[in-house]
């Protein structure tokens, strides 16, 4: 099957500072990867990257067949502008660690907001996909509240359904239990493996969460200094990692667990 996510040695790089290095990575319609790796070797930046909010230097990146960062002209690939960018971006949803919902907003309005103003849905149609998502995250009694009247759990449960109401093919997840009290952490799992189950969606997660990584994810990768040291299924990744660097890793990370 054609990949729907696809990045052909892609470089980012920030000043003289290469952050992804000739980077290529295919990701299958429905497939769930796990994103691990240490601070700073790029997970967050692929994420970006394929959300269109950094450029990269150098290769390709494509979007269900389509390129995101080019567009084709007179059969010659050139530079994606703004109105090209955004109609590929519109694949794509993303949800970041600090939930990012608008303040002032409730719950209901956060997740109306892109659906009526960039995809053009009536206030009542908004509406109504709106709800329905919310009722999908366990939020229906919560519809009405502002971000700083939910628990974090509960914010970040908005955020993915205001994702979703924008009918992504793709999710991309950074670390979007990290911020979260401990205890709180379940009931955000809960929600992506719900979606994972019941929805025909494309998830790229950057995670710490190994036990949901080993359970839930159907491929692993490991970033090392903007490259992908190792990946393979779950199962030979955590029982039997090839890569010196995947061991200090993954012993590091289990430890501190
Ligand atoms: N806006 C930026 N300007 C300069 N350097 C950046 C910027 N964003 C990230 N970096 C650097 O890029 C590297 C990769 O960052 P990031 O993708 O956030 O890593 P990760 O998510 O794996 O922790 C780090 O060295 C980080 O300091
Ligand atoms: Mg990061």
């Amino acid at each position: 099957m054609d990949p729907i996510v696809s990045f052909q040695g892609v470089t980012k790089r920030y000043g003289y500072l290469s952050v992804l290095k000739e980077l290529d990575l295919d990701v299958a319609p429905n497939e769930k990867v796990a994103i691990i790796g240490p601070s700073g070797s790029g997970k967050s930046t692929l994420l970006r990257v394929l959300m269109t909010l950094e450029q990269i230097q150098e290769g390709i990146i494509y979007v269900d067949g389509q390129p995101l960062t080019h567009m084709e002209r007179n059969g010659a690939l050139v530079p994606a502008d703004e109105r090209y960018q955004r109609s590929v971006r519109g694949k794509i949803g993303m949800v970041f660690q600090n939930f990012n919902l608008f303040p002032h907003m409730t719950a209901l309005q956060n997740c109306m907001e892109a659906p009526m103003n960039v995809l053009g849905l009536s206030r009542q149609d908004a509406q109504a996909r709106a709800s329905e998502l919310l009722e999908m995250v366990g939020l229906a009694d919560k519809m009405q509240s502002r971000p700083n009247r939910l628990s974090g759990g509960q914010q970040q449960r908005v955020a993915i359904a205001r994702a979703l109401a924008m009918r992504p093919k793709v999710m991309l997840f950074d670390e979007v239990t990290s911020a979260l009290d401990p205890e709180l952490v379940g009931e955000v799992l809960n929600v992506i493996r719900k979606l994972g189950d019941e929805h025909n969606l494309t998830m790229l997660m950057v995670t710490h969460q190994m036990g949901f990584a080993r359970e839930f994810a159907d491929r692993v990768c490991f970033f090392y200094e903007g490259r992908i040291a190792e990946q393979g299924p779950p199962n030979e990744f955590f029982t039997d990692p090839k890569n010196e660097r995947t061991r200090a890793f993954l012993s590091a990370v289990l430890e501190a667990h």
